[in-house]
């Protein structure tokens, strides 16, 4: 359990694909909000959490299905308000004493509209400005009678029972989903219910970053803490966070592969050291990985070398320093958020993420994770309070094996100087035109064929590379960018003329699946 300051609403997770915008929207109402999976919320964990609200997300099951997915009865004692979701309405009707049928025939998928009743509830103010509301429905049983108590506000011609409510109890229940864009208003409803609950919206970046300094300090006490600073958003905002707090109790490590993009290590060793003053090793091991890289195309091993030797080279300046109690990661909370699935497998798997895996059982390190609590936006939020530069905070994501994995075949030197010119030429075209921000992440590839050529009079035989740009939300699927036509002329032509060993531009349309956004 975490923050024990704020007001706290308790999100109980049953599968739904969109559980997480459910906690987005409340976040952006200033609300401390967490996610938990049916199986893990008991009656004790209640007692403990003490939930202000609580919110039964959707979920693909059936509450006639064996060993349904189901809340503890207390929840419904608590005397807090619940807001039942979609197959959370239905879980709240099947045990208050209503009904749900199995949803042949009536099933609901996509845009639906939403009229009111004549009587009016507080959930929604601000809704049926005009006569009737888009929502986004997805279920296929529905509730075809409502519990004892309960009286319906709103219809669709499907769902008789789209919106109800037990006033009395502060028990709200929809068959539709409020939190996802197709519900236009629907974040309304979210801020109606926790202003009715009484949260006081208090769960600001100002009040974040001072109780997360406090928990830092009470977590790590005299102990040293090491941190492995990338340059990426989360692992730099982790470490000025943390450097806040127990200042040269910090030590950082900036690993420098040898496989970083033109000017990275200088900018970020320089920001760091200059403007935050912040104890900082530049491990300089570019000789090391460069030199077990030599001869090796095959993408995964040459992952597998990449990872091993990081841990090494970062065991190595920890000891240096005379150890490390702590390891300070970056992780975020859709790292941590533990997903239910209902399909056979394992009922509750824990996603988790390690920056440097293996290390803290190697070392004996604990981990402190800052931004556990975190989604990506509000990471960048709390970089601006802690006054990164915004040029730093809206940073593309870099991977770990850096440019390893954009020179496909086998890695040199000199190709990966060529690279290193071609990317930085390319990123400047996409600064200079405004486009940065607009794109989840953008780079070239070095590719491994060389391709004849003419400039001026003479015949070329120059290496081929592909500029890749792709829109994203979180990296798991990814469009290829539409640049202009006008835009990719201009771009080969300057990396062309600007960059020796270069003399074809290629543009890399392929879309993820079933491309990957990175070569290999
Ligand atoms: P793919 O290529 O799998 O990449 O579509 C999805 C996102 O993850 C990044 N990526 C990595 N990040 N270590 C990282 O820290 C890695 O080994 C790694 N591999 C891919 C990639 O840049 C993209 O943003």
């Amino acid at each position: 359990m975490t923050d024990q300051t704020h007001d706290r609403l308790l999100i109980i997770d049953f599968g739904s694909q969109v559980t997480q915008l459910i906690a987005r929207r409340l976040r952006e109402l200033n609300v401390y909000c967490e996610i938990h999976p049916f199986q893990q919320v008991t009656d004790a964990f209640l007692a403990e959490f003490q939930p202000k609200a609580v919110i039964f997300s959707g979920g693909p099951a059936s509450v006639f299905a064996e060993g349904a997915p189901m809340p503890p009865k207390s929840v419904f004692d608590l005397g807090v308000p619940i807001l039942g979701i979609c197959y959370g309405q239905q879980v709240m009707m099947h045990v208050l004493g209503g009904k749900v049928e199995r949803g042949h025939g009536t099933a609901e998928f996509g845009r639906a509209y939403v009229t009111p009743e004549a009587r009016k509830l507080a959930l929604l103010d601000g809704w049926f400005a005009a006569d009737r509301e888009q929502v986004w429905m997805s279920h296929g049983d529905h509730v075809s009678e409502i519990a004892p108590g309960f009286e319906v506000y709103g219809t669709s011609p499907n769902a008789p029972f789209a919106i109800t409510g037990d006033t009395a109890r502060n028990f709200y229940a929809v068959q539709f989903h409020p939190e996802v864009h197709h519900t236009p208003n629907g974040a309304m409803l979210y801020e109606n219910f926790v202003r009715m609950a009484g949260f006081k919206g208090d769960w600001t970046m100002g009040a974040y970053r001072e109780e997360a300094i406090a928990k830092i300090r009470a977590q790590v006490g005299d102990g040293k803490v090491i941190c492995a600073l990338s340059g990426g958003v989360d692992s730099s905002v982790a470490a000025v966070l943390i450097h806040e707090a127990i200042g040269d109790q910090l030590t950082c490590v900036y690993v420098d592969h040898g496989l970083m993009r033109k000017d990275e290590s200088e900018q970020v060793v320089g920001m760091f050291r200059e403007h935050y003053n912040l104890p900082l090793i530049h491990a300089d091991e570019s000789d090391l990985f460069l030199g077990r890289l030599e001869g090796v195309s095959d993408p995964e091993t040459k992952r597998k070398i990449i990872g091993g030797l990081f841990i090494d080279v970062f065991e190595k300046y920890a000891k240096e320093i005379g150890g490390a109690d702590f390891l300070a990661q970056g992780t975020l909370y859709p790292d941590v958020i533990e997903s239910v699935s209902f399909s056979g497998g394992p009922s509750v798997t824990i996603k988790s993420h390690h920056n440097v895996g293996g290390l803290p059982e190697r070392m004996n390190m604990q981990l402190v994770e800052p931004l556990r609590e975190l989604f990506k936006d509000e990471v960048r939020a709390l970089g601006r309070e802690l006054g990164l530069p915004p040029s730093f905070i809206g940073r593309h994501p870099f991977p770990g094996p850096g440019l390893a994995i954009r020179c496909p075949g086998e890695i040199t030197r000199a190709k990966l100087d060529i690279l290193r010119e071609a990317d930085a030429v390319y990123i400047d075209q996409i600064r200079k035109h405004g486009l940065y921000d607009d794109i989840w992440q953008a780079f070239v590839a070095i590719l491994p064929v060389k391709t004849v050529g003419v400039m001026g009079d003479g015949r070329t035989y120059d290496y081929a590379c592909a500029l890749r740009a792709v829109t994203s939300v979180d990296g798991m699927t990814a469009d290829y960018y539409p640049f202009s036509h006008e835009f990719l002329g201009e771009t080969a032509t300057r990396i062309i003329n600007e960059v020796p060993g270069i003399n074809r531009v290629t543009y890399d349309i392929t879309s993820k699946p079933p491309g990957t956004i990175e070569w290999e």
